[in-house]
């Protein structure tokens, strides 16, 4: 008996269920939502193929709000960025413009079958990277070996990476537990610069990438604070009478430096008809100082001195202006070594006997010059290129075959002399290489 009720209720079913499969085949979907990957700011459309609706209705939703945002063609979030369209056939959309942050997530599209039947679309919204506001580059300050930290925070999606690169093309130093890294470009977001030395002054750029444009970067400034120093490379200049003659004196200082030019007297020079001074800046903390002397007379000879002086300190450089006599037609306009050579051993002959200012020799200085230094200096002697106004009118003075605009000023460096080293530059040169053996150790 029980068997038989048992049979009937299975063919019942079985009956049920057949019909309800040939009569109304249930909704189905017939491809699955598309995962998105949108910039920030662009428009997307998630797309969703139902077929055999039939009564049923399509309806939108935020997977993790579970907020309905639309049914069938009716929107339903008070949002004026969504809508929703609908082909008249099997396709609906949802079309969100202008991507936010916030519109990331799981959409899910539903068809209200009883259960409910739906798929799931993802959504990743991309934000270009941004880099947060740091005081540090408003511009760090150190003194000369001293640290500094440069932190440049970026935020967007994916998590940016921060570079750091000169904005002049150097190389970044990087010097930890004595050893010293020079990189091209450092990746971090924060930058440690330790034992800065005044070549690695500058701006420095950091940029943030995730590869979503635009690519921000921030420019952070380092100064390196020193005490001045000169650098006097030709130390003995000579020049006619009547001509006009540079001095020159290479400064290094930062913060940048007040640079003045004195006689050795102590008497400041002044810029007018006499003197010209003009400041050039070869990079962030040197520069080339000149001052031009104007219509040389015999008091203008004698020592010139270079100042220099920031809040950190002082420098001085000497540079020795004579008189150079022009011997026409038999000076050669270029001197070489065995010309000085002759020229001193005749001169410390006469000049013994001359005993001062009246004295015709050449080159009075040479005497005292070459005793302290070798032969080897004279091989620096140098002819510098230049023309001075007054070329022309002294046409006579000219050695003949002197053809071009060169005056013949004959420009000693003397940087090998002890006699006109300048010993403050000397210290200079010493407490800088200390202060080197300092950071290599
Ligand atoms: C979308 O991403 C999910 C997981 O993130 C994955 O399971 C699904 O297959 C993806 N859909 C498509 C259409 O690729
Ligand atoms: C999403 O962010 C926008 C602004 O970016 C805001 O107007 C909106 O209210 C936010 N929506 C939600 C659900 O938080
Ligand atoms: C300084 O003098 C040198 C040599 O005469 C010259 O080449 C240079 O242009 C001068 N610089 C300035 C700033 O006057």
């Amino acid at each position: 008996m029980a068997a038989r009720k048992l049979a009937a209720l299975l063919t019942a079913v079985l009956h049920l269920c057949l019909c309800q499969i040939t009569q109304e085949p249930l909704p189905e979907f017939l491809a699955p939502l598309e995962n998105h990957t949108v910039i920030l700011g662009r428009d997307v459309s998630f797309t969703c193929v139902v077929n055999n609706l039939h009564s049923y209705k399509v309806a939108w939703m935020k997977s993790d709000s579970r907020a309905i945002l639309a049914i069938h063609t009716h929107l339903i979030a008070h949002n004026p960025r969504l809508s929703v369209t609908h082909n008249g056939h099997n396709t609906w959309k949802l079309h969100i413009s202008n991507v936010q942050k916030n519109d990331s997530g799981a959409y899910m599209c539903q068809v209200n079958t009883e259960p409910m039947k739906s798929q799931n679309g993802y959504m990743e919204v991309m934000i270009p990277p941004d880099i947060i506001d740091d005081e540090s580059s408003q511009g760090m300050v150190t003194n000369e070996g001293g640290n500094v930290k440069l932190k440049c925070v970026a935020t967007g999606t994916p998590k940016p990476t921060v570079t750091w690169k000169r904005e002049d093309g150097r190389n970044i130093i990087l010097r930890e537990d004595g050893q010293k890294q020079s990189l091209k470009s450092y990746e971090g977001e924060v930058l440690e610069l330790n034992g800065v030395l005044r070549q690695e002054m500058g701006a420095y750029l950091c940029i943030a990438s995730n590869n979503v444009p635009p690519t921000p970067s921030k420019r952070y400034t380092v100064n390196v604070h020193f005490s001045p120093a000169i650098k006097v490379t030709n130390q003995l200049v000579a020049a006619p009478i009547d001509s006009d003659v540079v001095l020159q004196c290479h400064v290094e200082a930062s913060p940048q430096a007040l640079n003045t030019w004195y006689r050795n007297t102590g008497d400041k020079l002044l810029p007018g008809d006499k003197y010209v001074m003009t400041e050039h800046a070869l990079n962030d903390y040197s520069w080339q100082m000149n001052l031009t002397v104007n219509e040389l007379t015999r008091p203008d000879l004698g020592e010139y001195v270079c100042s220099s002086v920031n809040a950190l300190g002082k420098a001085d450089g000497v540079v020795r202006l004579q008189e150079l006599h022009l011997v026409p037609k038999t000076t050669p306009s270029i001197l070489t070594k065995n010309d000085l050579k002759q020229r001193k051993g005749s001169n410390s002959k006469s000049r013994k006997k001359n005993n001062g200012k009246n004295g015709r020799r050449l080159y009075p200085n040479f005497e005292e010059f070459d005793s302290s230094a070798g032969e080897e200096d004279l091989g620096t002697t140098q002819i510098l290129s230049g023309s001075t106004p007054q070329e022309n009118s002294h046409k006579t003075d000219r050695p003949s075959h002197v053809t071009s605009s060169t005056p013949p000023w004959v420009i000693i460096s003397a940087a090998d002399s002890t006699k006109f080293f300048s010993l403050k530059f000397l210290i200079g040169c010493l407490g800088s290489s200390l202060i080197l053996l300092i950071f290599i150790q």
